[in-house]
């Protein structure tokens, strides 16, 4: 896993890396390599780029928050990555954009090979952009038809929980913030039944 994680930190597979602030790198997941539930985003923003860390900024803070409700630790019990290991950026640097589907297509390699090494037990996907992308759907699949909808996938070898992105949550989503905590609540309870 050091191995992968140092290949990420180096990728060059796309010029999102030349965006990257001074110094600072394509960011790898983090977490125990012995992690039974993996959480995937959908790529950087401008905190996590500066911190190399995933999810350390706002939606981050909402995470965690969930993870805490749901009696799971950030720390011991949760490997979290994202599709894009990179910051897509608009505006010059200045805000946020989506990953395109070429900026997704040529990271994917690194999250499936996080994946086959860690044989997670579920797979926690936030947002359109990860669920999407590794239940292998169409772009027209809306996020509101597969969220909450566990499916077991045999190419990977694990369960797939799409749930909804804490941005998402944050701009547009309190009301669906219990319905979240539900999904990851069914996640953590597949870890009981090892
Ligand atoms: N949003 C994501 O999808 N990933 C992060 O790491 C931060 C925000």
């Amino acid at each position: 896993m050091l191995e992968i994680q140092q290949k990420i930190r180096n990728c060059k597979r796309c010029p999102l890396h030349k965006d990257m602030p001074d110094g600072c790198h394509p960011v790898p997941g983090i977490g125990p390599h012995d992690s039974k539930i993996v959480i995937v985003g959908e790529a950087l923003g401008e905190n996590e780029s500066i911190m190399e860390e995933p999810f350390v900024g706002r939606a981050g803070e909402l995470l965690n928050k969930i993870l805490k409700d749901c009696n799971l630790s950030r720390e011991n019990d949760v490997y979290i990555s994202n599709m894009v290991k990179c910051r897509p950026t608009k505006n010059n640097g200045k805000s946020n954009r989506p990953p395109t589907s070429d900026e997704i297509q040529s990271c994917k390699i690194w999250i499936w090979s996080e994946l086959k090494k860690l044989q997670p037990k579920v797979i926690i996907t936030l947002g359109a952009v990860a669920s999407k992308t590794l239940l292998k759907l169409k772009p027209s699949t809306s996020m509101k038809s597969i969220v909450g909808i566990a499916k077991y996938v045999d190419y990977i070898g694990s369960t797939i929980v799409p749930c909804y992105h804490p941005s998402y949550l944050l701009q547009h989503g309190r009301d669906k913030l219990e319905e979240t905590k539900e999904h990851f609540a069914f996640a953590r309870s597949v870890l009981d039944e090892l």
